[in-house]
């Protein structure tokens, strides 16, 4: 199969990256990070989550940041929501686009968002009704795709079930996740190859965490799967905050270089992309995440 010629990416940086700082990040600091990223070109940023502030504290200020973004023309500017509370909450801050989430293994739907991986599903039923009703899109999210931090290993099989479950109920796309960053080139190609039974590739999408330095392997099999949607995080900000030990998301600006290398247009300014990260990283008060940003800058 040949590389596709354009790939969309949707820049998780705000939510998959900021869901997981300890420190209190203000609402205007968050509001630079995403108007600096749709400057940069992005097309779809993932800006906040509608979730328990119990849960996850930092998401908290999610309708604050929404009511104060300079929205642009053309990008998609998303949120997560876990049930229809989430949903409603959502709508309520001019949200567009919301994700739905649920996770390929039993335990981790229940640490992440405490019901079984069925009850989340019968959750989300409502949510997609509503959703229509208010021309709201929904993508979907699979979580523990390649493994798992309660259970180990983790069938494609149970994955593609999962996924084809999300699509059924009309998330136009699905994000297959690896939570925990420990899947290979080898087991992300069978994932793709399992899950493309049941959803069509150019529905699906790949969410890449670094945590073992494959990411960028695993984004590389998916291309060669025909994958041409990825999920990555600015700065390599992130982790998740129900699986422990799980590091950033691939660096948005390490996968804008790689895409250019392959000639696979993104429309995404790289030196935009690594000025935002660094004003993101200096509020944060720690080096980027992205391989290349710092070899920029040592420049
Ligand atoms: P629960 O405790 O079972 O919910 O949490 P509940 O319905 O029993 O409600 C408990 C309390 O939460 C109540 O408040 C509700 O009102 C409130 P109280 O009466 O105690 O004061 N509540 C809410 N508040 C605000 N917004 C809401 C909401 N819903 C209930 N939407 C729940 C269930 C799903 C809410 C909780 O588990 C939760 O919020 N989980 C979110 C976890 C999360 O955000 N995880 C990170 C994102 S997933 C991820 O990172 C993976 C991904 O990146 C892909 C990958 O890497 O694999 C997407
Ligand atoms: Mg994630």
């Amino acid at each position: 199969m040949s590389l596709p010629s354009q790939v969309r990416l949707i820049e998780v940086g705000p939510r998959d990256g900021l869901q997981n700082e300890a420190q209190p990040i203000s609402v205007a600091d968050k509001v630079q990070l995403v108007d600096a990223l749709s400057a940069a070109g992005l097309g779809y940023i993932e800006v906040g989550s509608f979730v328990s502030p119990k849960w996850v504290p930092q998401m908290a200020g999610s309708a604050e940041v929404f009511a104060q973004i300079r929205r642009q023309p053309g990008v998609t500017y998303g949120a997560l929501a876990p049930n229809l509370r989430g949903f409603e909450d959502a709508l309520a801050a001019g949200v567009k686009e919301v994700a739905v989430f649920a996770a390929a293994s039993e335990a981790f739907s229940q640490r992440n968002i405490n019901c079984s991986i069925s009850e989340s599903l019968a959750r989300f039923a409502p949510i997609m009704e509503a959703a229509k009703q208010h021309g709201v899109t929904v993508r979907g999210y699979v979580s523990c795709v390649l493994g798992c931090p309660y259970e180990g290993e983790v069938a494609p099989e149970q994955v593609a079930m999962v996924a084809r479950e999300l699509y059924a109920m009309g998330c136009y796309e699905v994000s297959l996740g690896d939570t925990i960053g420990t899947g290979t080139a080898g087991a992300t190609r069978r994932l793709f190859d399992v899950v493309s039974a049941q959803v069509p590739r150019e529905k699906l999408a790949g969410h890449f965490h670094d945590t073992y330095g494959q990411a960028m392997a695993n984004i590389y099999a998916s291309l060669l799967e025909g994958i041409a949607v990825f999920d990555s995080s600015i700065a390599g900000l992130g982790g998740c905050p129900y699986a422990k030990g799980a590091s950033g998301n691939v660096a948005t600006e390490d996968v804008v270089y790689l895409l250019n290398g392959l000639g696979i247009e993104t429309g995404i300014d790289l030196d935009a992309l690594i000025a935002a990260g660094q004003q993101i990283s200096a509020v944060l008060g720690r080096p980027t995440g992205s391989r290349v940003a710092k070899a920029r800058s040592a420049q």
